[in-house]
């Protein structure tokens, strides 16, 4: 399917891993010019490495954190005008008692999962709407919809996104300016080994210390498949959830407006 973006410029926010990283090779597939950011320079360059060696698309890496309005200035800086942008996050770490989560982790939560998104899409939306096209699309969490007790610290900011975006969207569609949010299950990405590591001794009372020990992205993956009752008996793709992605940067989301949709093989049980 032709996605008619050949040659429009789009930003990866956070795209040296996981969902934004295979976002950012589908959008390079497609004929886009990327700028992708992440905080950690040595991923974030060969993501770009592999990306451009893969595709031949034209790549820019951006170091920066776009919760700070430092980063998101970087991201200005380096390319003014996006025609796409993609924004996501690292996943939050697991909270089991709410008594555990402290003010600054909200602060944390809150400027990286709503502030972030949110300044990023005044920023930008602004010049797609002048120039009569744009795509924004938040890669957010399904937790934003079905509550999870392990996912209390991500869920609500981005609850708070959806609630933002459905305005803001319905106000810049008649510009060709679609936003829209897709809301990720379980999904076997580099991040999940991140989250999982400070629960080391919980792992350990459950599946062993040599397991705690040598804790692998494999083991942390059949580990989440064992927490969770998804229908599919497998965790996501990130590409799967890429190529939806790149869907809704496409000539073909015109239609598509304010949407948050959910891709997680069936886990939450809402018909709508
Ligand atoms: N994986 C799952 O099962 C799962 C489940 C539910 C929801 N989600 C949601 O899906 C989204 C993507 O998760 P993922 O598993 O793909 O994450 P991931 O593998 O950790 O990748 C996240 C990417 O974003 C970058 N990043 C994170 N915070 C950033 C920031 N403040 N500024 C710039 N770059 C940033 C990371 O690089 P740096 O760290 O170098 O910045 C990395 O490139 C998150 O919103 C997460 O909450 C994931």
């Amino acid at each position: 399917m032709d996605l008619g973006i050949q040659g429009k410029k789009a930003i990866v926010a956070g795209g040296s891993a996981g969902m934004g990283k295979a976002t950012a090779f589908e959008l390079a597939r497609a004929g886009a010019e990327l700028f992708i950011s992440a905080r950690r320079e040595e991923r974030l360059l060969a993501a770009v490495k592999d990306i451009q060696q893969q595709t031949g698309a034209k790549v820019t890496p951006i170091v920066a954190d776009h919760a700070t309005l430092k980063g998101r200035d970087a991201l200005a800086a380096a390319c003014p005008e996006p025609d796409i942008m993609v924004v996501t996050i690292s996943p939050p770490p697991l909270v089991w008692d709410y008594n555990d989560i402290s003010e600054s982790d909200w602060h944390d939560s809150v400027d990286s999962g709503l502030v972030g998104p949110v300044e990023l899409m005044k920023r930008f939306t602004k010049g797609m709407a002048e120039r009569g096209w744009g795509r924004f699309v938040n890669i957010a969490t399904v937790a934003a919809k079905e509550p999870l007790d392990m996912r209390m610290l991500s869920g609500p900011a981005r609850s708070a996104l959806a609630n933002y975006t459905a305005v803001v969207s319905r106000q810049l569609a008649k510009h060709n300016v679609a936003i829209n949010s897709v809301l990720p299950g379980m999904y076997a990405t580099e991040g999940m080994l991140e989250v999982a590591a400070p629960h080391k001794a919980m792992i350990a009372e459950q599946y062993g210390d040599a397991a705690a020990e040598e804790l692998t992205e494999e083991m942390v993956h059949k580990m989440t498949l064992d927490l969770f009752d998804i229908p599919t008996q497998t965790l996501g793709q990130p590409e799967d959830l890429a190529q939806f992605v790149a869907l809704l940067c496409s000539q073909a989301a015109k239609f598509t407006i304010g949407q948050n949709f959910v891709l997680d093989g069936g886990m939450s049980r809402s018909i709508f």
